[in-house]
């Protein structure tokens, strides 16, 4: 019985080999029982593959093929025979001819388009339906065109426009990848009042110059607990060594090694963060570089270095920055961090003492396309359906505050902050945002930090 098993085997395997052998007429075989491309859907009618190639070849010809979406396309004329798999242009750059189209078919920018035809529009996929009309997805984009052109022509103090980096995705993706940080649950306040500040206005890039970083990009990473952490701690640190040492820390550290009840790029706690930093501690940006995720949802990178231990609360990297060109792999540890009031008041004497603060905020489905002014969350989608009226927590750093007058003689406070979606966002990475209403709920949960947690520099570099 088993031989004869083994033996059915080999003559499988036999008959494998043979039908590699006969690879040409399998390929034929498997050309004419391929489902027809034309049935599939001519996805891209505009593509130019056939003349791309340079050219048609007469008969048949197995070889004359263009990459098509996750397939091939033929451009010989035995294609127009079975009318199965020519490219989409075969016709008219083979033939002079138009495309033997189902009759159902869609209009498009004056072409013809037949059943199955996809197409993009903004984050919604259109498909050509079997009753030649057009189907789109209806799902809120990240960028509205109305949404943009009521804000700036309403003016409600600060201006929108579009970018680039976020057309073609849907609201909730904006949500689900831009954002990134949980809603701390525990509300321990302390209510110290504080006198008010004489200054109206400030920026602590002016008076720390060169010790507050600029806004890093998170991409698709729903990670600004990692940003927003490391910008704070990096802006602490320089300030409070006076310039000793200026790390800008490195987000993606947090990213790939602070994982115990972390989730990376898909979204942490900043609490958690704070005790990775002040306890582990991370290396630089540069030492250790963010890789924003290719794919979503996000894959989360391993980790490539640790901390270890050396004695007197002292920590030393375990491995080389894991890139060849950067080698000084100091770890560096935060204090404590502290929560403060939200009295306003209270939040600007700690600004202007101690440096930048971390906050907490709602992101609403207008602050995507924020350019320039004073933001306040807008009611120019109340009358849309709730899909296009979303929030989710997001965390980010303030670093200032100011006041606006307008043409009514109004006066308008604001805090100057810092966002972690590149330097092309806003106003070169940072936004304003009304000041002393709790706008977004950015003033409820607001953290400081000593900065680091010694003078001596207890990095260490580590030899090999
Ligand atoms: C290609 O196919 C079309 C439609 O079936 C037909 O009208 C045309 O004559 C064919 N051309 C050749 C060269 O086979
Ligand atoms: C927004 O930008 C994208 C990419 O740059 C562009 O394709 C799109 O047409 C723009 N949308 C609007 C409404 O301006
Ligand atoms: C993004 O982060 C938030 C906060 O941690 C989380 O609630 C949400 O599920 C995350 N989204 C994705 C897609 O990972």
């Amino acid at each position: 019985m088993l031989k004869l098993l083994m033996l059915s085997a080999i003559t499988a395997l036999l008959l494998l080999v043979e039908g590699g052998m006969s690879a040409r007429t399998q390929s034929r075989t498997k050309r004419e029982l391929a489902s027809p491309l034309h049935l599939r859907g001519i996805r891209d009618p505009f593509g130019s593959y056939c003349q791309r190639r340079g050219g048609c070849c007469p008969g048949r010809d197995d070889q004359c093929t263009v990459p098509y979406q996750d397939t091939i396309c033929y451009c010989d004329l035995f294609c127009n025979r079975t009318v199965s798999d020519c490219c989409p242009d075969f016709w008219s750059h083979c033939l002079g001819t138009t495309p033997p189209y189902p009759p159902s078919s869609c209009e498009r920018n004056g072409h013809r388009f037949h059943s199955g035809a996809t197409y993009k529009e903004n984050c919604n996929l259109c498909t050509c339906g079997q009753n030649g009309r057009w189907e789109c997805e209806l799902h809120a984009c990240l960028i509205e065109d109305d949404m943009i052109q009521e804000i700036n022509r309403r003016g409600y103090g600060w201006r929108a426009t579009n970018y680039s980096q976020f057309w073609g995705m849907t609201l909730d993706e904006g949500l689900r990848y831009r954002l990134g940080t949980q809603r701390p649950s525990r509300t321990i306040m302390n209510m110290n009042e504080i006198q008010v500040c004489g200054s109206v206005y400030f920026n602590a890039a002016d008076k720390w110059p060169g010790k507050i970083h600029e806004p890093l990009d998170q991409g698709n990473c729903n990670a600004s607990w990692a940003f927003s952490t490391s910008a704070v701690a990096s802006d602490r640190i320089s300030i409070q060594s006076m310039g000793h040492m200026t790390p800008q820390l490195s987000p993606q550290n947090l990213i790939s090694c602070d994982i115990r009840h972390q989730g990376g790029c898909s979204g942490g706690r900043i609490d958690g963060a704070w005790w990775y930093l002040r306890r582990r501690g991370v290396v630089t940006e540069e030492c250790y570089p963010f890789s924003p995720p290719q794919q979503t949802p996000a894959e989360v990178a391993r980790c490539m270095m640790q901390s270890r231990a050396v004695g007197r609360g002292k920590r030393q990297a375990t491995a080389h920055c894991p890139n060849s060109y950067s080698y000084h792999n100091n770890i560096y540890q935060s204090t404590p961090p502290y929560r403060l009031s939200s009295n306003e008041n209270e939040i600007m004497k700690e600004i202007m003492d101690n440096g930048p603060v971390q906050a907490i905020m709602e992101v609403h489905e207008d602050f995507f396309v924020y350019k320039s002014g004073i933001y306040r969350h807008t009611d120019v989608n109340y009358h849309k359906p709730s899909e296009y009226r979303k929030h989710a927590t997001h965390s980010v750093r303030i670093t200032g505050w100011g006041e606006e007058r307008d043409y009514n003689g109004r006066t308008h406070k604001y805090w100057i902050a810092a966002n972690s979606w590149g330097k092309n966002w806003g106003e070169d990475g940072y936004f304003r945002i009304a000041r002393g209403v709790n706008e977004c709920e950015i003033e409820t949960f607001v953290i400081g930090v000593w900065g680091r947690r010694d003078f001596t520099d207890t990095g260490h570099f580590l030899h090999n």
